[in-house]
C-alpha cells in the first residue's frame, strides 16, 4: 500500500518547511559553540556578532534605526508577557479586543486580578474587524495606559487596519501595542511610520525562524520592569540588573542556535522581500477560498477579500464535527491542519463556533498550488461522502 506524502498546512502555528539556510545555520551554530556576552575568545565573539546582526536584521525589516530596542524572547507569548507585566500596575487601564489570542487574554486576566482594568471591544461577527472609532471611544472614556490590538487573527485571518491609530494614541498619551504573531514576516510593517510603541512577535511563524525564538520591540522612552533578573555578561561586579537594553530584559544564556536560524531566515526574507512573500500568500489564500467556496456545505469564516486577510483560514463542513474533519484529513489524507478553538475562545464566541471551533488551514511561503489542490480534493471527498449518506 503506497503511503501518501504528508502535507503540512498549519503555518499559522509555526512555519514549515523553513528556508534550507535556516536548518544549516542552526546546525553550524550548535557545532561552533560559544555563547554571546560570555567571553572574548573567538567562539564567544562570533556569537556576539551573530546576535548583533540578528537584531540589526530585525530593525531593518521593521524600519527602525536602533536595534537595541529589540529584545529576544523564546516566543511571542514571552514577549507579550514581558510587555504587559513589565508595564502595567494596579490602577492602569487597558483597552483591547474580543479577537485576542490567549497569549494576551490570560496575562490580562491575571493583571485584572492584580487591579488592572481591562476593557474588551467587540469585533464584527462576520469579518472580525474592530471599529477604530469604538477603540478610540473606549480609550477616551477614562484615562487609559495601553491600547492592545491583535494585528491579525489567528482564527479567521482578519488584518486590523491600524493606520493612523499610532499617531492618535501619541496625541492622547496612550501606548499602542500590537500582537504581531500572525503578521511579522507576512505583511510589510513599518513600525516607525505606524508609531507603534510595543510590538511582540514570534520568530518561528511568518519570520520562518526556528521554534523557541521571538522578540519584543520597545519604543525608545518606554521603561519596562524585567520579569527575570540574573547574569547578562555585562556589569558583572554589580548586583543590580543593568539599566540599558537589551541586557536589562535579556537575562541568562540566549538561544544561540535559534537566533542563528532566525538570522538566516531574516536574510532570506530581506532578500526575497516581505512584499513578495505577501503576494505569494495572497495567491494561495485566493486559491483556497475560491476552492472551498465551490464545495457544497462548506462555511468559511472571516473576510473573503484577500487584501483584508492573511492565511489563517477557518472553515466548517455541515454535518461534520470539526474534529472529525481534521481527523479524516490526518488519518486518510496525511494532511495536517489545526482544529478547535486555536487558543482564542473569545473569537469563537464572536463567530458563533464556540465550543467546537473550526478547522483551520494555513499555507506557507513554500506551499505549492498542487498541494492546495490536494487539500481541496480531500475536502470535496468528505462533502460528497456525507451527501451520499
Ligand atoms: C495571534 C497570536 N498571538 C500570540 C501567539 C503566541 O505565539 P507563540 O506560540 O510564539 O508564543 C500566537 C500563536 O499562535 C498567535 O497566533
Amino acid at each position: 500500500m503506497s503511503m501518501k506524502k504528508s502535507l503540512y498546512l498549519d503555518n499559522a502555528a509555526t512555519s514549515h518547511p523553513k528556508p534550507e539556510s535556516v536548518y544549516l545555520a542552526v546546525m553550524a551554530a550548535l557545532r561552533s559553540g560559544g555563547s554571546s556576552g560570555r567571553g572574548s575568545y573567538p567562539q564567544a565573539r562570533s556569537a556576539d556578532h551573530l546576535v548583533f546582526e540578528t537584531r540589526e536584521a530585525l530593525a531593518q525589516l521593521f524600519n527602525l534605526s536602533n536595534s537595541e530596542r529589540f529584545i529576544f524572547t523564546s516566543n511571542a507569548t514571552a514577549a507579550i508577557n514581558q510587555a504587559l507585566f513589565g508595564l502595567l500596575r494596579s490602577g492602569d487601564r487597558v483597552v483591547t479586543t474580543m479577537i485576542e489570542h490567549n497569549a494576551v487574554t490570560r496575562p490580562l486576566r491575571e493583571l485584572q486580578n492584580r487591579g488592572v482594568e481591562v476593557v474588551k471591544i467587540r469585533v464584527d461577527s462576520e469579518t472580525g474587524i474592530v471599529k477604530k472609532l469604538a477603540l478610540q471611544e473606549a480609550c477616551l472614556c477614562k484615562p487609559t495606559r495601553l491600547l492592545l490590538v491583535n494585528h491579525c487573527s489567528n482564527v479567521i485571518g482578519t488584518i486590523q487596519s491600524i493606520a493612523g491609530l499610532g499617531q492618535w494614541c501619541r496625541e492622547q498619551n496612550i501606548l499602542l501595542m500590537l500582537d504581531g504573531a500572525q503578521t511579522a514576516g507576512l505583511l510589510p510593517i513599518d513600525l516607525q511610520a505606524l508609531a507603534v510603541d510595543l510590538f511582540a512577535a514570534p520568530g518561528h511563524k511568518g519570520l520562518m525562524g526556528p521554534q523557541g525564538t521571538g522578540f519584543l520591540y520597545i519604543r525608545e522612552g518606554i521603561e519596562l520592569a524585567p520579569l527575570a533578573y540574573g547574569g547578562t555578561g555585562t556589569n558583572s561586579s554589580s548586583d543590580l540588573q543593568p539599566a540599558h537594553l537589551p541586557e536589562r530584559l535579556e537575562t541568562g544564556t540566549l538561544n544561540l542556535p535559534g537566533l542563528a536560524g532566525l538570522h538566516a531566515a531574516l536574510q532570506f526574507l530581506l532578500q526575497t522581500g516581505v512584499e513578495q512573500v505577501h503576494l505569494r500568500e495572497a495567491q494561495l489564500i485566493e486559491k483556497i477560498l475560491t476552492g472551498l467556496q465551490k464545495i457544497e456545505r462548506v462555511k468559511i469564516y472571516g473576510p473573503d477579500n484577500v487584501m483584508l486577510r492573511l492565511g489563517a483560514i477557518s472553515f466548517n463542513l455541515d454535518d461534520y464535527d470539526p474534529a472529525e474533519v481534521a481527523f479524516i484529513l490526518d488519518q486518510e489524507e496525511q494532511i495536517s491542519v489545526r482544529v478547535g478553538l486555536h487558543c482564542a475562545p473569545d473569537a469563537h464566541r464572536t463567530i458563533e463556533t464556540y465550543p467546537t471551533g473550526t478547522v483551520r488551514v494555513s499555507p506557507g511561503y513554500f506551499t505549492t498550488e498542487a498541494e492546495i489542490d490536494r487539500f481541496l480534493r480531500a475536502v470535496q471527498k468528505m462533502s460528497d461522502k456525507k451527501r451520499k449518506i
